[in-house]
């Protein structure tokens, strides 16, 4: 069972996060909303980013934070220790629910770490953002 609060990263490992995921956000593929968004996934040390990848039929649209998960699945790295989320707004850009749910899948003690446009920080626990989530435990008995 993953404990509730994962060991918080260093600040140097932080910085390195939100700024892969500044950078990917160079990659973001959003001509329909022409809303940006970069992550970045912390996982075993290492760093997996991820960028919004839009389609015509709109609901095909892929948020940054699960490509970044795919990334990392696809090295083999199942636990996650922290997110980076940077997207174009005045405000941190905190991940969607449905983005929760599947970060949630991969650590639920990880920390979340939001930057706006212009550098404002915030940070979160995963559980604190999804709180009394769904998952296997919820129907691990069938
Ligand atoms: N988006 C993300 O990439 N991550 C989020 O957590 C919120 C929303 C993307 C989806 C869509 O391409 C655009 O932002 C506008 O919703």
């Amino acid at each position: 069972m993953t404990p509730a609060r994962a060991r918080k990263p260093s600040t140097d490992l932080i910085g390195d996060l939100v700024a892969a995921a500044r950078k990917a956000r160079r990659r973001a593929y959003a001509p329909y909303s022409n809303f940006h968004v970069g992550a970045a996934v912390l996982a075993d040390g290492r760093i997996y980013p991820g960028a919004n990848i839009e389609n015509a039929s709109y609901p095909l649209s892929v948020c940054a934070e699960r490509n970044a998960v795919a990334a990392a699945v696809m090295a083999g790295k199942t636990h996650i220790e922290a997110v980076a989320v940077v997207a174009d707004d005045a405000d941190p850009t905190p991940p969607c629910g449905g983005c929760r749910q599947v970060l949630h899948e991969f650590g639920s003690g990880m920390l979340v770490v939001a930057e706006s446009d212009n550098g404002r920080r915030a940070e979160w626990v995963l559980s604190a953002l999804l709180p009394a989530a769904f998952d296997s435990a919820s129907f691990r008995d069938r």
